[in-house]
């Protein structure tokens, strides 16, 4: 029976533009996300973030599912346009007080609070003065994490800078699937650096302020597997994984960018992004690291460039994206292992999960204690006349990738937490409404509120702080590749390239 060490912290986690709504309210200010979901073509069925889940006026009754589902931690984002409106100057006092009084709440309740700072939605004055291709926006941001670490660094002892910068650069300005939707390819990589300095010198300004509180980032990290074994199959890989992972691991946990990667982008690297010290801050030493787990990467080259992907999927009006987001491999093609997927088209893969925790503990010397920040997968889930949700394939996939964390941990990882994306049902970005993460169902017309059977799954692990020996999930659930969520999961439709 896989059991986790003593003080294991179950969570679930959030972001704010995700579940908030109340855009307009409490001198809140646009972000780029309301930007870009309010401009047609963007975000699939033109669903935006104005409502969104309505946790800006439901999150006492979404603090009472947690102690429910018996999380002892909840890992939320505050939004930087309801505190700091224009992205400069004074915190927002109504901003602020949204999150004391959310903070009551889960002190209440008993469930510590874990902090993101930054999960993608930059102030749109800041995005109008450049955006993250600018180096002054690092800046911004380390003024930002400053101003409210001061507020709440009495009542917030886990704090993480920037959730997947990878997806903040690439996907806002190179793809241009996500917000800005800028397509530049020079620019993304400006965006790469100064989202990693903004972390970096975020992290200096906190931890003067408070040494005893913990510090840190979230990546998305994926295993890369050659398609084959050709020497063009694995020198796409190779690519690959400088571009999705080492690229951001190298410079945070080692003080430098990938020899490789940078010989491979030498055409677009601008050559005077890099200044001296830079690297010595984004390689601050931290407290903890994030690990977002969703799936593995399986690619190969092809004669041909890849053809742009359309984010919003099948029948949605043309967005002006490119490539499948890894910059300078556009003859790399993403393809798999045919395992079930998940309805984002990501097969699932929970060995994975085991594969890049153990990496991370083997290539980095370094390595701070480890948290999976985010893993889940989206199912098109109904509530059933039982007035239940019965998702037993999100069940089965939790199932199976708690396994794998335990795996990791009995390898000798320093794993000391584990956060199920999503509480809520949410707004999954370019997807709108249309993909569900939650284990906590949510209707959109009525907002309320149900259980999954995975939250109550979800709910007697963390009450054991284990698994049971075969299995919540039954047979369906092993070790092996592939076989993560049993038969029957929803095949993918078109999420296209490397989301
Ligand atoms: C991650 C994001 C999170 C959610 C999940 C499905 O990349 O951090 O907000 O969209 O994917």
């Amino acid at each position: 029976m896989p059991a986790f060490p003593p003080g294991f912290l179950w969570g679930s986690a959030t972001a704010a533009y995700q579940i908030e709504g109340a855009v307009a309210e409490g001198g809140r200010g646009p972000s780029i996300w309301d930007t870009f979901s309010h401009t047609p073509g963007r975000v699939q069925n033109g669903d935006t973030g104005d409502v969104a889940d309505d946790h800006y006026h439901r999150y006492r009754d979404d603090v009472a599912s947690m102690r429910e589902l018996n999380l002892g931690a909840y890992r939320f984002s505050i939004s930087w346009p309801r505190v700091q409106p224009a992205g400069t100057g004074s915190l927002n006092p109504e901003g602020v007080d949204f999150y004391d009084r959310l903070l009551d709440e889960l002190h209440g309740a008993g469930i510590t609070p874990w902090v993101t700072l930054y999960h993608w939605d930059l102030p749109q004055p800041l995005e109008d003065a450049g955006g993250w291709p600018e180096r002054d926006t690092a800046l911004r941001f380390a003024d930002y994490a400053a101003a409210v670490h001061e507020r709440f660094a009495d009542r917030v002892a886990d704090w993480t800078t920037l959730n997947e910068p990878w997806c903040s650069a690439f996907l806002g300005y190179f793809t241009g699937h996500h917000a800005p939707g800028r397509t530049e390819p020079a620019a993304s990589l400006r965006a790469v650096h100064h989202l990693l300095l903004g972390h970096g010198l975020a992290v200096q300004a906190m931890r003067t302020a408070r040494s005893d509180n913990r510090f840190g980032i979230t990546l998305n990290l994926y295993p890369v597997d050659p398609a084959t074994d050709s020497d063009a199959d694995r020198d796409a890989a190779r690519r690959v994984d400088g571009i999705s992972n080492r690229l951001f691991t190298d410079p945070v946990l080692r003080g430098a960018y990938p020899d490789d990667v940078l010989a491979d982008l030498a055409m677009l690297w601008p050559a005077d992004l890099v200044q001296d010290g830079d690297l010595d801050v984004i390689a601050t030493p931290l407290d903890q690291l994030g690990v977002n787990y969703y799936s593995r990467h399986v690619v190969r080259a092809t004669d041909t460039a890849v053809p742009p992907s359309d984010p919003a999927g099948p029948g949605s009006p043309a967005v002006p994206a490119r490539g499948n987001g890894w910059i300078g491999c556009d003859d790399v093609e993403k393809t798999g292992y045919g395992y079930p997927q998940t309805t984002m088209g990501w097969e699932i893969d929970a060995p994975g999960l085991h594969d890049v925790l153990t990496r991370l503990h083997r290539d980095y010397p370094s390595l701070p204690p480890l948290y999976v920040t985010e893993n889940g997968a989206s199912f098109d889930d109904v509530v059933s006349p039982d007035g239940a949700v019965h998702d037993a394939q999100r069940t089965a996939y939790l199932d199976a990738h708690f396994r794998q964390a335990a795996r990791a941990i009995a390898d000798g990882v320093d794993l000391r937490g584990y956060f199920v994306w999503s509480l809520l049902d949410n707004f999954e970005w370019a997807w709108g409404y249309q993909r569900r993460f939650g284990i906590v169902h949510v209707d959109y017309d009525t907002l309320r509120r149900t259980i999954k059977d995975s939250g109550y799954f979800v709910a007697r692990v963390a009450a054991a702080n284990g698994l049971s020996g075969d299995g919540d999930a039954g047979d369906s659930v092993g070790d092996g590749p592939g076989d993560g969520a049993g038969d029957g999961a929803a095949g993918g439709d078109g999420a296209g390239g490397a989301r």
